[in-house]
C-alpha cells in the first residue's frame, strides 16, 4: 500500500516535472517564435556560427524596372554586369511583382506593409524596395543605369576580408566633397543584415514622422512635403542609418576634413566600405599622379531620378 502510494507520488512528481519542462520549452519556443515573427518569414535568425564565405552575400543581382520597362540603353548597361558575372543569378522586378514580393515576405511586419503600400511616391518606394529585397534575400542591388567594369563582383572584396564581409558599400561622395555619402545605386548585402534592419526602421519612422508633421496619412504625402528625397529614403538617410548601426561617429566620418584621400577599402564590423573610385570614380577627384584601385561600376545618372511627382523617368 505504502509502496503503491510512493509510486503514485513519484509518478505525480515526474508528471509535474514533465509539465514544468514542457512549459519552459513552450515558453522558449514561443519566445523564439515571436522573434521570428518580427523578421520576414524566409529569414533564418543569424547565428553566431560564421557563415561560409560563399553564402554570405548571395550571387544574385536585383533590378527593378520602371513603368516603361527596359530601354535599350539600360539593357546594354545591365548586360555588362550579366556578362562579366556569369555565375550570378539575376532577377528583374516590376512594380507589380515587387508589390507581391513585399506582401509575401513582410506579411508579419504590419508597419512595413502599411507604409510601403500607403506610399504613393514611386521614388520613395523604389528606395525602400532595395532595402527590403536585400534584407530578405541579400545579393547585389543595381540601378538600371549602372554598368560593370572589368573586375568580377566576386573579386570586389579583398581576399583578407572575404570571410568577414556581410555588406559591400561604396562612397558616392568621398574625395573633394565636404560630406561623405554612400552610393545606393549599387549595394551588396547578406540576408538578414542587422544594419539593413536599422536602415529599414529608420526609413519607416522618418516617413511616419513626416506624415505626422503634415497632419496627414502616408498616402497623402506629396513630393513638396518630402523636402529632399535623399534625406528621407535615399543615400543620406541610408548613410546615417548604416553609420549609426556601426556606432561610427556620423560627423567624424561624414565631414571630410582636409585629409588625404582613402585609397583602400576599409572594414567596420562586417561592412566593407570601398573608396570613391570603386562606384563613383567620375565624381571623386583624386590628386594628380596618384594611382588608385580599379573602378568597379559606372553610374550613368540616366534619370531614373525623381520627376516632379517623384516618379521614375526611365
Ligand atoms: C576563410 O575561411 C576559410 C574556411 O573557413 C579558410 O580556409 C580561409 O583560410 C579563410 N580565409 C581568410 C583570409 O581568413
Ligand atoms: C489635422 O487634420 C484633421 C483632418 O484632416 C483636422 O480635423 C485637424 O484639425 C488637423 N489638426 C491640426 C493640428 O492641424
Ligand atoms: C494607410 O492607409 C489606410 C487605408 O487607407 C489608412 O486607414 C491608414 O490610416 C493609413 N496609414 C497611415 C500611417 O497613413
Amino acid at each position: 500500500m505504502l509502496r503503491a502510494a510512493k509510486r503514485f507520488f513519484s509518478l505525480r512528481l515526474s508528471l509535474a516535472t514533465l509539465v514544468i519542462i514542457s512549459f519552459s520549452l513552450y515558453t522558449i519556443w514561443h519566445l523564439s517564435e515571436t522573434r521570428t515573427l518580427s523578421s520576414p518569414e524566409t529569414i533564418s535568425i543569424p547565428t553566431s556560427t560564421p557563415i561560409p564565405e560563399a553564402q554570405k552575400i548571395p550571387k544574385k543581382l536585383w533590378y527593378k524596372l520602371g513603368p516603361k520597362g527596359l530601354s535599350d540603353q539600360s539593357r546594354a548597361w545591365i548586360d555588362t554586369c550579366l556578362e562579366r558575372n556569369p555565375d550570378y543569378q539575376h532577377e528583374f522586378l516590376t512594380d507589380e511583382s515587387a508589390d507581391v514580393y513585399v506582401r509575401k515576405h513582410f506579411s508579419s511586419r504590419a508597419d512595413i506593409i502599411e507604409t510601403y503600400f500607403n506610399l504613393t511616391i514611386p521614388i520613395l518606394k523604389a528606395d525602400i524596395l532595395r532595402y527590403l529585397l536585400l534584407f530578405v534575400e541579400g545579393g547585389f542591388w543595381s540601378d538600371l543605369d549602372v554598368s560593370c567594369e572589368e573586375v568580377p563582383i566576386g573579386d570586389w572584396i579583398p581576399v583578407e576580408y572575404r570571410n568577414s564581409t556581410g555588406m559591400v558599400l561604396g562612397w558616392e561622395f568621398d574625395v573633394g566633397w565636404f560630406r561623405r555619402q554612400f552610393a545606393t545605386w549599387t549595394i551588396g548585402a547578406s540576408p538578414g543584415s542587422r544594419h539593413m534592419a536599422v536602415v529599414i526602421d529608420d526609413v519607416l519612422s522618418t516617413i511616419l514622422r513626416l506624415a505626422h508633421e503634415h497632419n496627414c496619412t502616408i498616402a497623402d504625402l506629396h513630393m513638396d512635403m518630402i523636402g529632399d528625397v535623399i534625406d528621407v529614403t535615399g543615400p543620406v538617410r541610408f548613410t546615417r542609418s548604416i553609420l549609426a548601426s556601426l556606432k561610427l561617429d556620423y560627423q567624424g566620418i561624414i565631414d571630410i576634413p582636409t585629409v588625404e584621400p582613402v585609397y583602400v577599402p576599409r572594414i567596420f564590423e562586417d561592412v566593407l566600405i570601398l573608396p570613391g573610385y570603386a562606384f563613383a570614380e567620375g565624381i571623386n577627384k583624386y590628386p594628380e599622379g596618384h594611382t588608385y584601385g580599379p573602378k568597379l561600376v559606372t553610374h550613368h545618372y540616366a534619370g531614373t531620378w525623381k520627376n516632379e511627382q517623384g516618379g521614375e523617368v526611365d
